[in-house]
């Protein structure tokens, strides 16, 4: 079962930029799909891992252009990049240290912090980002 589908309602209208949520989508239903089929622990932190590194490039690829181009909004934009990446390192260091069973309530809030985060984070910067040439 699929946790989260890229749909057109999801686009900020950035190829580039829509091909890495798309990405993204598929590592966070790719774990989902390891939690529901309980996979062992190491499998499931690899997946987290390299979800993880990631989400990192890509807050990184979003973050330079706002600087670049003097994107008014960047500094809340990032501080909801940081928060996202400090609650995946809690939970990786959980997992790691067997602390925790992964539960649906992390999966769901992967999900629905992403979709939350694109539609209207990240769907702010669109026709800035166009006007500056990103494609
Ligand atoms: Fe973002």
């Amino acid at each position: 079962m699929a946790a989260i589908l890229w749909t057109e309602a999801l686009s900020v209208k950035i190829r580039s930029i829509d091909d890495q949520h798309k990405k993204l989508i598929d590592m966070i239903n790719d774990f989902y799909d390891n939690i529901s089929k309980h996979s062992n622990n190491e499998l499931i932190i690899k997946l987290v891992n390299g979800m993880k590194s990631y989400t990192i490039m890509h807050f990184n690829q979003e973050e330079r252009y706002m600087v670049q181009y003097k994107y008014p909004y960047y500094e809340q934009h990032k501080k909801e990049h940081e928060q996202f990446i400090a609650k995946v390192n809690a939970l990786e260091e959980k997992l790691k240290q067997g602390k925790i069973i992964v539960s649906f309530e992390i999966t769901s809030f992967l999900k629905d912090w992403l979709k939350q985060h694109i539609m209207k984070t990240d769907k702010q910067y669109g026709d800035f980002f166009i006007k500056h040439g990103i494609v």
